[in-house]
């Protein structure tokens, strides 16, 4: 018996235990109820009475070592199990994490909402795929106009009716004219579309954003003064702008806007190519034909409206000399418009 108990604990004490298995497993083997410790204990009926106090002490000894053994590798496997998850260094740098940032159109986009909307404009937004008649017809564009070859429109059929993927977000203007009353002070923020050979000049889809003021006298006066307080909240202070004639089917008169480039003040460089001024937006006074088209008495009302692209102001802005770089989603270019932290 004694033997036994020796050739046992030899065996107990040198158990190597890898893992929580391993543990249990041992458990089981030398503490649990059936296991072989308790065996022992239960032969100790069958060892001569004399040498009954002697096997006892043994046994007990081997149980309480065993319990010992059996509680450093459970400490220890519990504390290499947290060594293990935490080999990093915790003092270490942590991995850094990539910060979005706002796209440099939807920044610009922002601000000019901003802008308008502090002088009393609401936002009004239409469908992307648009008919014939909030498109063009409304608008004063008559079918076979030469005008509406200025817009290389996309079609699309859409059962019986041709749908086209709207050139302009005037659009937006009449179907707001067609759904409320005068007075009127909106503007149309979103995406166009015209079929155009994409380069770094011109681009297959981009945004606008295009406004619309109705109301009684409502004069060309009106127009400049709104479209001078937007270039100087845009392009500071300093900015003056000129307006020179233009053609629109839905405006008259019409006129194009510049505005003084504020990188050079003026005095020519590459941007302004060496003229001083910008070109940023298209605008008129709204043509009675689009106004009674509406729904709206042109011998009551007048209004003006204006138009300009959010990518050629986010251009001038940021000095972005590709507009394809809008679309293609180089992170290289995105992450310069990371705010500052
Ligand atoms: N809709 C015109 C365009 O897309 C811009 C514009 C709007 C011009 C309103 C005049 C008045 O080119």
């Amino acid at each position: 018996m004694k033997e036994k108990i020796e050739l046992l604990w030899n065996e107990i004490s040198s158990a190597t235990l890898q893992n929580q298995q391993d543990l249990e497993a041992f458990r089981i083997k030398y503490l649990g109820s059936k296991g072989v410790v308790k065996e022992l204990f239960g032969e100790l009926k069958n060892v001569p009475n004399e040498a009954k106090r002697e096997v006892g002490q043994l046994l007990n000894t081997l149980r309480n070592d065993t319990e010992q053994f059996y509680e450093q590798w459970k400490e220890k496997l519990a504390s290499s199990s947290v060594s293990k998850q935490s080999t990093q260094d915790f003092y270490r740098p942590g991995n850094s994490e990539q910060v979005g940032s706002r796209h440099p159109l939807s920044m610009v986009r922002s601000e000019i909402i901003e802008i308008f909307s502090r002088i009393g404009y609401t936002v009004s937004e239409g469908p992307e795929i648009e008919d014939d008649w909030h498109n063009f017809s409304a608008l004063n564009f008559p079918p076979e106009h030469p005008a509406r070859d200025m817009q290389d429109t996309f079609f699309v059929e859409k059962g019986e009716k041709e749908m086209a993927l709207r050139t302009h977000t005037s659009s937006v203007q009449v179907r707001v004219m067609e759904n409320s009353q005068p007075p009127i002070r909106t503007i149309s923020p979103g995406r166009v579309y015209r079929n155009e050979a994409i380069s770094a000049r011109a681009h297959c889809f981009f945004h606008q954003v295009e406004g619309l003021y109705i109301d009684k006298h409502v004069s060309f006066a009106d127009l400049k003064q709104t479209l001078l307080y937007f270039a100087k909240e845009l392009f500071g202070e300093k900015a003056v702008i000129r307006m020179r004639p233009s053609y629109f089917p839905f405006t008259e008169p019409s006129a194009e806007v510049d505005v003084s480039c504020t990188i050079c003040n003026s005095k020519g460089c590459n941007v302004c190519k060496y003229t001083g001024w910008l070109e940023i937006l298209g605008c008129g006074m709204v043509d009675p034909n689009v106004l009674e088209a509406s729904g709206i008495d042109s011998k009551v009302y007048s209004g003006f409206a204006f138009g300009m692209g959010i990518e050629r102001i986010s251009q001038l802005k940021y000095k972005v000399n590709d507009l394809r770089l809008y679309s293609e989603n180089d992170v290289r270019f995105l992450k310069q418009f990371t705010p500052e932290m």
